[in-house]
């Protein structure tokens, strides 16, 4: 059971996440038949409101599912989702906002024309903070070595789908041996990412993380990062090919996602990274942190 408050909305209907909701005849738990989005709010505002809305228009038009809601429907479900969980936890803290869409129920069957239609839940909780201690001591990573990430021309990790058993059994993988996360690799041995985040790193004051080409998600995170924040920090960047013997070469190493915007990485199995505060990792931290003040401040209208 979850430590704290999980506010979950099933196709318009508010109630505790801990409550049960779907069928169990819905395709996103029967067979992983669904994508989702999660937005993060910085100072009570949904940010990247845009980016994401159109990565979940892309996911859904890769599995042919139907969207049945328009971003104005979906907005205004995701405020009574935050009215209802900040009536049950008062205060003003950073929420976490996860969209989940599946193609519904249906008779047993992969066939998608068993479906009935598409149908969405909200989950609200608060954003998981990354500790002082976290950033300061980085995290620790292993490279998985019994799965790949899945290739392009199969389940192409460009979609957010429903369906991540593969990078939970890499993280399985690294979690048994200790590890905070894993780096997932492709099938030509480049690094592709994280279990639930893009990878970066920084060799000569300069930025470089994995092409899209190397079969990742394309995070909003890392292409803010790509297409300003890291200018903006006086931070150049690239995107190149990495590979692990690349590994003891690169100055530093860090996490780029919704949830933890940058984070440091400490060691990738034994090999150690530079940190502190004057680091790449940080000063980009600190410039994604400003770019969300900006953004915040220009979009009241998206105040969660
Ligand atoms: N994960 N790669 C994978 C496999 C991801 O699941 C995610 C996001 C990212 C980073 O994408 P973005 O910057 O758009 O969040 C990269 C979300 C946050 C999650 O599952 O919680």
């Amino acid at each position: 059971m979850p430590t704290h408050y999980i506010q979950a909305n099933t196709g318009g209907r508010l109630h505790p996440a801990s409550e049960p909701s779907i069928s169990p005849l819905n395709r996103g738990f029967l067979y992983g038949d669904a994508i989702y989005e999660v937005w993060r709010t910085y100072h009570g505002i949904i940010f990247a409101w845009e980016e994401h809305w159109e990565r979940l228009r892309s996911s859904a038009l890769a599995l042919h599912i139907s969207l049945e809601f328009t971003p104005g429907q979906v907005l205004s479900e995701i405020r009574r989702t935050v009215a209802a969980y900040r009536a049950t936890v008062p205060g003003p803290g950073e929420l976490y906002i996860r969209l989940q869409i599946t193609r519904g129920a249906g008779p047993i069957g992969l066939d998608t024309a068993l479906a009935d239609k598409a149908d969405f839940l909200i989950l609200v909780q608060p954003c998981p903070e990354i500790s002082a201690e976290r950033l300061r001591a980085g995290l620790r990573l292993s490279v998985a070595t019994s799965l790949r990430r899945n290739p392009v021309l199969s389940l192409d990790p460009a979609w957010k789908t429903g369906n991540y058993l593969n990078n939970l059994l890499c993280l399985r993988e690294a979690r048994a041996r200790g590890f905070d996360d894993v780096v997932i690799l492709n099938f030509s041995g480049e690094v592709a990412e994280a279990s639930v985040s893009n990878i970066a790193f920084a060799k000569g004051g300069r930025l470089v993380t994995p092409p899209l080409s190397a079969g990742i998600l394309g995070g909003i995170t890392r292409r803010l990062i790509l297409g300003g924040i890291a200018a903006a920090a006086g931070i150049a960047a690239a995107e190149e090919p990495v590979r692990t013997g690349d590994f003891p070469s690169m100055d530093e190493c860090f996490l780029l996602s919704t949830t933890k915007d940058v984070v440091p990485v400490g060691e990738i199995d034994g090999i150690a990274f530079k940190l502190g505060p004057d680091s790449v990792a940080m000063r980009l931290k600190k410039g994604f942190a400003d770019a969300a003040a900006g953004y915040a401040s220009a979009h009241p209208d998206l105040a969660a």
